[in-house]
């Protein structure tokens, strides 16, 4: 099959955890993936073992906190493809784990232009791509913690987690996610945490120092997914990989 008869994904920040476990699960599928990671080096050696293992990778520098990164990223997956199937906007930053009284705005910027505007910046960037595309989908891997049913529900530890930059964050990108669904029927935009938002659990990563319960790939059942869905298939959920989350 050559690379434009291939369904295409980018996934940022696909150089280990839950990106590196996406890209391996749709290189798998016989999908080409373009593979972002803000650093050569590490992204090549993520590369490197997907290529290993079959897969049709495309390694493409990517800090989502970059216009120029994005911008290039767009000029080389150009090169290979004049349309993309799907966007995994993977890519995430915890910021400190502080008490809302300390946090501070610059803090927060930072974890914001990751989080939040990241996703815009690369969205924006690869949307006439996305356009060109049959049935495209757009990914966003959130959390437990972007959702307020969850944050405020006494059950939940996060609930009893005091913080501010990470959970905003994600909040504020699933409104993001909503916004652009709404506006944008013919592509799919999507959200899901990878954790079991039910059982309280989350996956184990470099993220959260490997103290998840779940692994990588039960951690990427949802991403995989909506990443998967049929042209008829929803767009503006918000899920984890037993089913519907609360906004
Ligand atoms: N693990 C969980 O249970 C859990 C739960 C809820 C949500 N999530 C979300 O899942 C996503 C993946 O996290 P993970 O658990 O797989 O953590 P991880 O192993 O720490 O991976 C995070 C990835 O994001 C990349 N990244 C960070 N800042 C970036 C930037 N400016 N530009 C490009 N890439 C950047 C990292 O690159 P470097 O290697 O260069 O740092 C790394 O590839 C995140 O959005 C996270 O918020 C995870």
């Amino acid at each position: 099959m050559t690379r434009t008869e291939r369904t295409s994904v980018l996934i940022t920040g696909g150089n280990k955890g839950l990106g590196f476990e996406t890209a391996r699960r749709l290189g798998d599928l016989g999908w080409t993936v373009f593979l972002g990671s803000r650093d050569v080096r590490r992204g090549q050696a993520a590369a490197d073992k997907l290529a290993a293992g079959g897969a049709d990778v495309v390694l493409v520098q990517l800090d989502v906190t970059s216009d120029a990164s994005v911008t290039e990223a767009v000029r080389l997956v150009r090169e290979h493809t004049d349309q993309l199937d799907v966007l995994v906007n993977n890519a995430g930053a915890p910021g400190r784990v502080v008490p809302p009284a300390d946090a501070t705005a610059d803090e927060i910027h930072g974890v914001y232009d990751t989080n939040v505007y990241g996703p815009i910046r690369v969205t924006h960037a690869f949307l006439p791509l996305l356009r060109k595309a049959d049935n495209p989908r757009v990914v966003m891997v959130s959390s437990a913690g972007g959702s307020f049913a969850v944050v405020t529900d006494p059950e939940q530890p996060v609930s009893r987690m005091h913080e501010l930059a990470y959970s905003s964050s994600k909040a504020a990108l699933n409104m993001t996610t909503v916004r652009y669904a709404q506006a944008l029927p013919e592509i799919k935009f999507n959200l899901t945490t990878p954790g079991e938002v039910a059982n309280h659990t989350f996956v184990a990563t470099d993220m959260n120092g490997h103290t998840g319960q779940l692994n990588v790939t039960e951690g990427t059942d949802s991403i995989v997914r909506l990443a998967t869905l049929d042209a008829d298939g929803p767009t503006g959920i918000f899920v984890d990989r037993l089913g519907p989350v609360a906004w």
